[in-house]
């Protein structure tokens, strides 16, 4: 299975100029899924819920219709990250969309970042995970700073994921430690599609940074890219290579775990 990552730089509030660069991607790129960063549609930086609101648009929406239509008669699956609104609600989401329509759906950011917390909905869609027979591939989906919860991959992981797709806007050079831990930790492949250039906006000025990621799932680096440039990064998976979470004749990594000890909601002090 051929993936490739788009690592684009979205011009703000531009929907139409970024939406045909998507779709010209999309076109002449080769591959069985392509991926585009978070928010890629709108960019990123916006000043409050109003302005989210004139720019997010609908599941059902010309966007994703679009986008779904090409996705069916390219035989593509594609995932991009954009603003969704859903009657009040408005959410940092994710659309995957396969060739099969009956499988799309829609992940919506869990951990919102930074000013996203005045602009977005946290995510109500909790992690999921999709199964495509064709390419006998199971892509589960988070967005950017759900990365700093290892429990967000976990989910992934638990629920049978061969490849975590993560669509992105990162702006620290922190998520270099921790995204291939990810994917070690959970023995599976991960996409980590970030976008590059700045966005000056509300008196503040954010540089996206690029470096885009494709892990194996012992968190080998298969590919990387720039941290300023247009870049499409391609890589083979085998999807099925991630499903025997053992290591070793003795260690398993998921039946090895000791969920008897692990803690979720109570701390026992022992003073
Ligand atoms: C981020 O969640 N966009 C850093």
């Amino acid at each position: 299975m051929k993936i490739a990552t788009v690592q684009i730089a979205p011009i703000f509030g531009e929907k139409e100029h970024n939406l045909n660069t998507i779709i010209n991607l999309i076109n002449n790129t080769e591959c069985d899924l392509i991926i585009f960063p978070e928010l890629c549609t709108t960019g990123y930086s916006f000043a409050d819920r109003n302005e989210t609101e004139q720019y997010a648009e609908s599941s059902k929406g010309d966007t994703i219709s679009i986008l779904s239509k090409m996705a069916m008669e390219q035989n593509k699956i594609i995932i991009l990250g954009f603003a969704e609104k859903d009657d009040h609600q408005l959410f940092n989401s994710a659309a995957a969309l396969f060739p099969d329509q009956n499988l799309n759906r829609i992940y919506r950011k869990s951990h919102l970042f930074y000013r996203e917390k005045f602009c977005f909905d946290p995510g109500d869609t909790g992690f999921f995970v999709i199964n495509n027979h064709d390419l006998d591939v199971n892509i589960g989906l988070m967005i950017c700073y759900d990365w700093r919860f290892p429990e967000a991959a976990r989910s992934l992981g638990l629920l049978g994921a061969d490849l975590i797709v993560c669509p992105s806007n990162l702006v620290t050079d922190v998520w270099h430690i921790s995204m291939p831990s990810r994917a070690l930790e959970n023995k599976v492949y991960l996409a980590c599609v970030n976008r590059f250039g700045t966005e000056n906006r509300n008196g503040e000025s954010l540089l996206f940074k690029g470096k885009s990621a494709i892990y194996d799932y012992n968190g080998k680096i298969l590919a990387e890219a720039a941290p300023d440039a247009e870049q499409i990064l391609f890589a083979d998976i085998d999807p099925i290579k991630t499903r025997d979470k053992s290591f070793n004749p003795f260690n398993d990594i998921f039946k090895d775990r000791r969920t008897d000890l692990y803690h979720n909601n109570s701390i026992e002090i022992i003073s």
